[in-house]
């Protein structure tokens, strides 16, 4: 078996090897030697924007999690084939909603209002998801054009769904000038969501429970204990972030916003990033001359962006090499024909 660097090493040269063939994507979450290899880098809005652009590469393989390479499998010609190194990197949060659920909640939402009702997701869900906002005539959302989306949302009906994350919902419902008490969260574990008709007629949005296990680990008190401490740092956090938090904080944005804001301070700027760790060590590295630390005193790692190793990159392209893709992410035609106008309708929007 190679030892980590003879991976490495092998694995320079079969890109080298194959780059008419095979380009990488890879998002901002992953490690330092995975993201080595990326040739496109982004948060989710770029990576779908970059795959909706590579017409000429056979083999796309996605250095992210699951629905990060459905999307782009959908937003790629039928000729390609987008590979994701390990089958098993999922995101907890696209597992918080599924088809079945989402229509038992869309059947008791439709029943408790005339109102006309725009479901949005966000990106992190399933295809099935992203088929069923197709379907319905609403359409996705990342964490950067969250605001653009809600607010066209709104140009179409009178309410809002919102999933599976409630927490970007209900920041970027805030700041768009919605109130608190005009929200209210479905609960999917409970009868009727744990909400009456009454409610559901009454709110203006309607969030789903569904949440980030790496984000929902910053808390208020840390930032308000950085503040204290350190009155100099600039808080900045991602919007999956809970709702007590993003307010604390100085700003939030996604990842991509985090980085640049970031990258266009002043040496000697000083921040506490709520975010994922491998993302705040790289910042750390990347600008030795601002202080970067992460705001968490724990290890706010996403499990299963970590379980894209080299030595499955490897394994990957070896097998493109012997021509014999494995790990190929393929959405079925059914799924793929409301789930990409939900995709094309995001792109629009995002431009
Ligand atoms: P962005 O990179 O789009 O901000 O998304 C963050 C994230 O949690 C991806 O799963
Ligand atoms: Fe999913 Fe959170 Fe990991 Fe992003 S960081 S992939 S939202 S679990």
């Amino acid at each position: 078996e190679l030892s980590d660097e003879e991976v490495l090493v092998e694995l320079r040269k079969i890109k080298e090897e194959l780059k008419d063939e095979v380009v990488v994507l890879g998002h901002h979450y992953q490690q330092d030697d995975v993201i080595e290899f990326a040739d496109y880098k982004g948060d989710s809005l770029k990576l779908a924007q970059d795959a909706a652009l590579l017409k000429d590469k056979p083999y796309i393989i996605f250095c992210g999690v699951h629905f990060m390479a459905e999307t782009a499998d959908m937003l790629t010609g039928d000729d390609q084939h987008v590979i994701l190194p390990d089958m098993q990197a999922g995101c907890s949060m696209a597992d918080m909603a599924n088809r079945e659920e989402i229509d038992k909640a869309w059947d008791f939402m439709r029943k408790s209002t005339n109102d006309k009702i725009i479901p949005i997701t966000y990106i992190n869900c399933a295809a099935t998801l992203k088929s069923f906002v197709g379907e319905n005539d609403g359409t996705i959302c990342t964490s950067s054009n969250a605001q653009n989306i809600i607010k066209w949302a709104f140009d179409q009906g009178q309410k809002l769904l919102f999933f599976p994350d409630q927490h970007l919902g209900r920041n970027t419902c805030h700041d768009l000038g919605i109130s608190l008490d005009e929200m209210v969260v479905y609960n999917p574990n409970m009868l009727n969501g744990g909400l009456t008709s009454e409610q559901i007629d009454k709110a203006k949005v309607i969030l789903w429970y569904g949440f980030c296990s790496v984000h929902q680990g910053f808390t208020a008190t840390q930032v308000e204990q950085i503040k204290k401490e350190k009155p100099d740092t600039t808080v900045i956090v991602h919007p999956e972030c809970n709702f007590e938090v993003v307010q604390a904080a100085h700003d939030n944005g996604s990842t991509a916003y985090i980085i640049n804001k970031i990258k266009e301070a002043p040496a000697g700027s000083k921040f506490a990033v709520g975010t994922e760790i491998n993302l705040v060590n790289r910042l750390a590295n990347d600008f030795p001359d601002k202080e970067i630390t992460s705001l968490s005193p724990y290890q706010c790692l996403c499990t299963t962006m970590y379980r894209v190793r080299p030595r499955w990159l490897l394994a990957s392209f070896r097998a493109i090499k012997e021509n014999k893709p494995i790990n190929i992410i393929k959405v079925d035609d059914k799924t793929k024909e409301y789930s990409l106008k939900a995709l094309n309708k995001m792109l629009e929007l995002s431009k």
